[in-house]
């Protein structure tokens, strides 16, 4: 068994629809994301990026093929876990666009909701927010609410919020599209920073060149395939 693997998807398949109406988007995608590897995931609107993250997120059903989520097996021809939400909460961080934080509630409470529904006691929930939150230095903001944040201070919290629950792996889908330049590449470098010192596999959505050089390499969907590649080169942005 490969300890280091993080990710792994054999010959994945899915289409939407049926007969005439059928549109296939991945067609036999095979690949690994190690743990501790931040991955960017490149591809034209509309190839299908969203849709792989949400089958490797056990949120949308594949049509075929395999999935393991670090060792263990979650998909072959069907899943083969009874819950896929509870894997979800156990092993999955989401990150997206927009940070979808609650509104009403501030930003300590935004965090700790989900690890408090999964039953960790709100002083350890509390403990370990204010530890991300300082880890992501945003600890200051801990009592504010969502609007009294800017956008990429927002998106910290986001990734706070998709750290709470110690996942092993971390789907974020085109996570600095609302950023300038400058905070794109911080919250990218934050995400780096936990890949590597957390040992989380990373997959993020992008389609800003800016932030491929702190990818550790870069994943292409090509049709209706993905195209592993270790360096910036060869590379187009669409
Ligand atoms: N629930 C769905 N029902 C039907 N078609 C869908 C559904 N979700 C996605 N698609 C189609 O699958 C293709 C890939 O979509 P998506 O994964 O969102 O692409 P991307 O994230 O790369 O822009 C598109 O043609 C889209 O219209
Ligand atoms: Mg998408």
């Amino acid at each position: 068994m490969d300890t280091q693997q993080g990710i792994r998807v054999e010959n994945l398949m899915k289409h939407f629809g049926e007969e005439e109406t059928r549109v296939d988007v991945i067609d036999g995608a095979s690949f690994t994301v190690n743990k501790g590897e931040l991955v960017a995931l490149v591809a034209p609107s509309g190839a299908g990026k969203t849709t792989l993250l949400m089958m490797i997120g056990c949120v949308t059903e594949p049509n075929g093929g395999k999935i393991w989520l670090g060792d263990e097996k979650v998909y072959d021809d069907g899943w083969l876990i009874k819950d896929t939400r509870s894997i979800r909460r156990k092993k999955i961080g989401f990150i997206f666009q927009a940070p979808y934080l609650i509104p009403f509630l501030n930003v300590i409470e935004n965090i700790t909701l989900l690890p408090q529904a999964n039953g960790v006691p709100e002083k350890e929930a509390n403990a370990k927010a204010m530890e991300l939150l300082t880890y992501l230095d945003i600890a200051d903001k801990a009592k504010m609410s969502g609007s009294q944040l800017s956008g990429g201070q927002n998106q910290r919290v986001a990734i706070a919020r998709a750290l709470a629950n110690n996942p092993q792996i971390i789907l974020a889908d085109e996570p600095t599209a609302a950023l300038d330049a400058e905070r794109s590449v911080s919250v990218v470098q934050m995400l780096k920073k936990i890949a590597q010192e957390q040992g989380v596999a990373v997959i993020m959505v992008t389609h800003d060149e800016t932030v491929l050089p702190y990818c550790d390499k870069i994943m292409e969907i090509v049709n209706k395939k993905v195209v592993m590649k270790d360096s910036l080169e060869d590379v187009k942005i669409i």
